[in-house]
């Protein structure tokens, strides 16, 4: 029995010891400010377009939405140009095949339409990943697939924003860049977010007045019995 307890309390003390050494290397994300208005998501979608649409799909999002989401509030000539001869209707696709992408980077570019909410810190991950290339300290991994953030640090894809070694005159462009597009699949991830945020804000209204109500109800119901006591 003594025996029992000792390993259990050495198995315990080991799990916790693991856990706080995990803790340690815990990646910190960078802040970023995530703006869900019509000005950064009509930007963050056109960076979308042209630098991520190459290799990524967006497969619960049409580009009809984009003009039906008064969020984005694209115009339909911008969704045209946008398109490019794509049915209105048509999910947002890479033309990007899944056996060129196996060719050119091993692993096919994950649909990104719900990547902000499946990843632990959302949009902050997102722009830290666009913001997070660097240079392997330890000079294994090459230049352009190593990444602070990524788990492990060897991504597959090819810095998008050629953030590596950018001239420091870019660097508010690509910030700029990155916190829009980080922004607009914050909200591709949930596009009702913005919408039941304000549905909540009247629940609450609501609430507040018929708690009133039920008191004053409640008083007055009660006004006689207390006169007879
Ligand atoms: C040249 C192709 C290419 C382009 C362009 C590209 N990506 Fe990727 N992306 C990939 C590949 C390949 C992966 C899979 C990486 C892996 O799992 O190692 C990936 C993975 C990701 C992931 C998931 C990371 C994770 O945690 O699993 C995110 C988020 C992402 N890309 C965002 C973007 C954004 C935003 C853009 C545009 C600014 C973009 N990508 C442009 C190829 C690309």
């Amino acid at each position: 029995m003594k025996v029992m307890m000792t390993w259990l309390v050495f198995l315990m003390w080991m799990f916790v010891g693991l856990g706080a050494t995990q803790a340690e290397e815990k990646i910190v994300l960078k802040t970023v400010n995530i703006t869900l208005d019509q000005v950064t998501l009509k930007k963050g979608m056109s960076v979308f377009a042209d630098t991520c649409m190459g290799c990524h799909s967006l497969r619960y999002m049409t580009w009809k939405k984009l003009m039906d989401y008064p969020e984005i509030g694209f115009s339909r000539k911008e969704v045209d140009e946008l398109r490019d001869g794509a049915p209105l209707n048509a999910r947002i696709m890479t033309s990007l095949t899944a056996a060129d992408a196996m060719a050119s980077y091993g692993i096919v570019p994950p649909d990104l339409s719900v990547m902000a909410r499946a990843r632990e810190g959302h949009g902050a991950y997102i722009y830290s990943l666009l913001t997070g290339f660097a240079h392997d300290p330890k000079g294994r991994i090459p230049d352009g697939n190593y990444n602070l953030y990524f788990p492990g640090h060897n991504i597959a894809m090819p810095d998008p924003l050629s953030w590596l070694d950018h001239d420091p005159e870019d660097e508010n462009e690509l910030r700029e860049q990155a916190r829009t597009v980080s922004s607009f699949l914050v909200f591709v991830g949930e596009p009702h977010q913005i919408q039941r945020q304000a549905t909540g804000r009247w629940v609450m209204v609501f609430l507040v007045l018929l708690t009133i109500v039920l008191y004053a109800l409640k008083r007055d119901v009660w006004k006689d019995v207390k006169h007879h006591k």
